[in-house]
C-alpha cells in the first residue's frame, strides 16, 4: 500500500454514465478505495445527463460495469459499501444553469472541487461558465479529457474558452499515457542513471522505434473514432508524449513546468514533413477483415454503425526527425494501429555500431546494442548486449544476450496500477506533473495538422491491411528505405 496522505476533495464527474466514467474512472476510484487512498471526507458526485434515470439505475449501471472490470479478489462487499457512501447522483443538462445550484450546495465546504469533464469538448466552455456563476469557481480544478479539438484551431478555441474562467495552474489536461507506471519510469531510467544519459544522443544512438499496437478494433466507438482517426486519437497525444519523454533534455528539477518546458522544446524542434516526403515518410492504413486470436473479425468498414465509404485511418507509421544537436540525423520511427496481432507498447533505442569492427564479417549485421523499454504488457527493460558464445569449439562467435529487468518480478507487484488511479490521485493533490500544458497540446496539433492537410490535399486514402497483421506492407518499406527494419522479437 502506498504511504500517501491525500487531501480531501469533492470530485464531480461530468458524464458519469458515459463509457470513460464506467470503464476507467469508476474502477480507478474503487481501487483507490480498496487501497485506502481516498480521504475519509472525499465525496464523489456522479453527474449524468437527464436521460439516465434514477440514482438507483445509475448506481446499478456502475456496479455492473465495475464487476466486469475488477477481479474476484478485488471485489469486496464492504469496500463497495464504503465506496457507495461517497457517491451522490445528480442528473441535469450541463449546458443550463439550473443544475449547478444543486451541485454547488452538494459541494459546499472548503475542500477543492475537482470537476472532471468526461464529456465532449463542445460543452467544456458552458460547464466552466456555469461553475463560476454558481460561485464555486475559486476552488475548482478542471480536468479535461482528450481529444481537445481536432486541429490547432479548434483546440485553441476550446482552450480559450476554458482559460476565460480558469488559470492554467488549475487546468489538468489528461493524456492517460503519462499516468502509466512504466511511462513514469522513463524519467527515472533516463535521469537517475548516468549510464544512459551520457549515451543518449546522435553520437551513440542510430535510431529509435516507438510502437503502440492494440489488438482491439473499434469496439462500438465508431462514431467518435471515425471523426478522429489514428493520427488524432493516438499520435497527436500518446505517441508524441512518449517521443518527448525519450527526446527531451534533462529538466533542472521535477517541478511540472520544468518537465513541460523541456517537452515543448522537443515539440518545437520536430521537423515538419514536407509534402514531397509525405508518401515516403508517412503510411496510413485501415484494417480489413481478418483474424484476431484465431477468430474471424470484421474490417473497419463492416463494424457496427460504420459508414462504408470512410477514409479514416486505423494505422499510422511515420518517420520523425528532430532538429537539434542531440538528435540531428537520428530518425524516430513511430507506428500505431488497431487490430494488430497483439497489444504492445514499446520503445526501442538502437545504439550505433562500435566505430571499428574486428570480428568475423558475417556476424556484423547482428552487432548492435538495443535498449528495449516495454510499457505494456510484461512491463520491463531489457538491454541487449553482445557477448562471446560459450564453449571451446565456438571460437569468437558473438551472441546477443539480454540483461533483463521485469518490473513485476523484481518489485513483486501483484498488479500494476491503472493510469487513471495515479492521475486521479495527482489531481486530488493538486500536482500538475502528469498533465499536459496548453502549449504542448497546441504544438502537437500544429505538427499533426500538416500531415492531415497533406492527406487531404492529395486525397490520399488509407492502405488496407488485414486485421491481425502488423499493418500495410508500406510500413515495412518506410523503415527499409533507410536500411532498417521494425524490431519484431515478440
Ligand atoms: C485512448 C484512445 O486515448 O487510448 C483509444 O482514444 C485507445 O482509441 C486507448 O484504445 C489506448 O489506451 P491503452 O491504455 O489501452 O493503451
Amino acid at each position: 500500500m502506498l504511504n500517501l496522505s491525500i487531501a480531501p476533495c469533492t470530485l464531480a464527474i461530468f458524464g458519469a454514465s458515459g463509457d470513460l466514467a464506467l470503464r476507467k474512472l469508476m474502477p480507478a476510484l474503487y481501487r483507490l478505495e480498496l487501497d485506502s487512498l481516498l480521504h475519509a471526507d472525499t465525496r464523489i458526485l456522479a453527474l449524468a445527463r437527464e436521460d439516465v434515470g434514477s440514482a438507483s439505475v445509475h448506481l446499478a449501471l456502475i456496479e455492473e460495469r465495475l464487476r466486469q472490470q475488477v477481479s474476484a479478489q478485488e471485489w469486496k462487499p464492504d469496500v463497495w459499501e464504503g465506496f457507495c457512501r461517497r457517491l451522490e447522483f445528480l442528473s441535469f443538462d450541463f449546458t443550463r444553469a439550473e443544475g449547478y445550484r444543486t451541485l454547488a450546495e452538494r459541494a459546499a465546504g472548503d475542500h477543492p472541487l475537482v470537476a472532471y469533464f468526461a464529456t465532449p469538448a463542445s460543452v467544456y466552455g458552458a460547464i466552466c461558465q456555469h461553475l463560476v456563476d454558481a460561485g464555486v469557481g475559486e476552488r475548482t480544478r478542471v480536468v479535461l479529457e482528450k481529444p481537445i479539438g481536432r486541429d490547432l484551431e479548434s483546440s485553441r478555441a476550446i482552450n480559450d474558452e476554458v482559460a476565460r474562467h480558469f488559470p492554467e495552474n488549475r487546468i489538468y489536461r489528461i493524456d492517460h499515457y503519462l499516468g502509466k507506471e512504466t511511462v513514469q519510469n522513463l524519467i527515472a531510467l533516463r535521469f537517475a542513471n548516468s549510464l544512459f544519459e551520457t549515451q543518449w544522443n546522435q553520437n551513440h544512438i542510430s535510431h529509435v522505434e516507438i510502437t503502440v499496437a492494440e489488438k482491439v478494433g473499434i469496439e462500438g466507438r465508431w462514431g467518435y473514432f471515425d471523426q478522429a482517426g489514428q493520427l488524432r486519437d493516438m499520435v497527436q497525444n500518446h505517441l508524441l508524449q512518449l517521443l518527448c519523454l525519450i527526446a527531451m533534455d534533462p529538466p533542472s528539477d521535477l517541478v511540472a513546468d520544468s518537465i513541460r518546458d523541456e517537452k515543448v522544446k522537443v515539440l518545437k524542434a520536430l521537423e515538419p514533413i514536407a509534402m514531397e516526403h509525405l508518401a515516403t515518410r508517412v503510411v496510413r492504413g485501415q484494417y480489413g477483415a481478418g483474424y484476431s486470436e484465431g477468430k474471424a473479425v470484421p474490417g473497419y468498414l463492416e463494424e457496427l454503425n460504420a459508414n462504408e465509404g470512410s477514409g479514416t485511418e486505423t494505422f499510422v507509421a511515420l518517420r520523425v526527425d528532430i532538429r537539434n544537436w542531440r538528435w540531428a540525423g537520428v530518425p524516430f520511427y513511430l507506428r500505431t494501429g488497431k487490430r494488430m496481432p497483439q497489444k504492445l507498447s514499446q520503445i526501442i533505442i538502437h545504439f550505433k555500431e562500435p566505430p571499428h569492427y574486428i570480428f568475423a564479417p558475417e556476424q556484423r549485421p547482428f552487432l548492435s546494442n538495443r535498449l528495449i523499454i516495454r510499457l505494456q504488457p510484461d512491463e520491463g527493460i531489457s538491454l541487449q548486449v553482445m557477448t562471446k558464445d560459450q564453449g571451446l569449439g565456438k571460437g569468437m562467435q558473438l551472441r546477443t544476450v539480454p540483461l533483463k529487468l521485469n518490473f513485476s518480478e523484481t518489485f513483486h507487484t501483484e498488479r500494476v496500477p491503472d493510469a487513471y488511479e495515479r492521475l486521479l490521485l495527482e489531481v486530488m493533490q493538486g500536482n500538475q506533473n502528469l498533465f499536459v500544458r496548453r502549449d504542448e497540446v497546441e504544438h502537437a496539433w500544429k505538427w499533426c495538422d500538416q500531415l492531415s492537410a497533406g492527406w487531404e490535399r492529395f486525397g490520399e486514402r488509407p492502405r488496407p491491411y488485414a486485421a491481425g497483421s502488423w499493418g500495410p506492407g508500406a510500413a515495412v518499406a518506410l523503415i527499409a528505405r533507410d536500411g532498417r527494419s521494425w524490431y519484431d522479437d515478440l
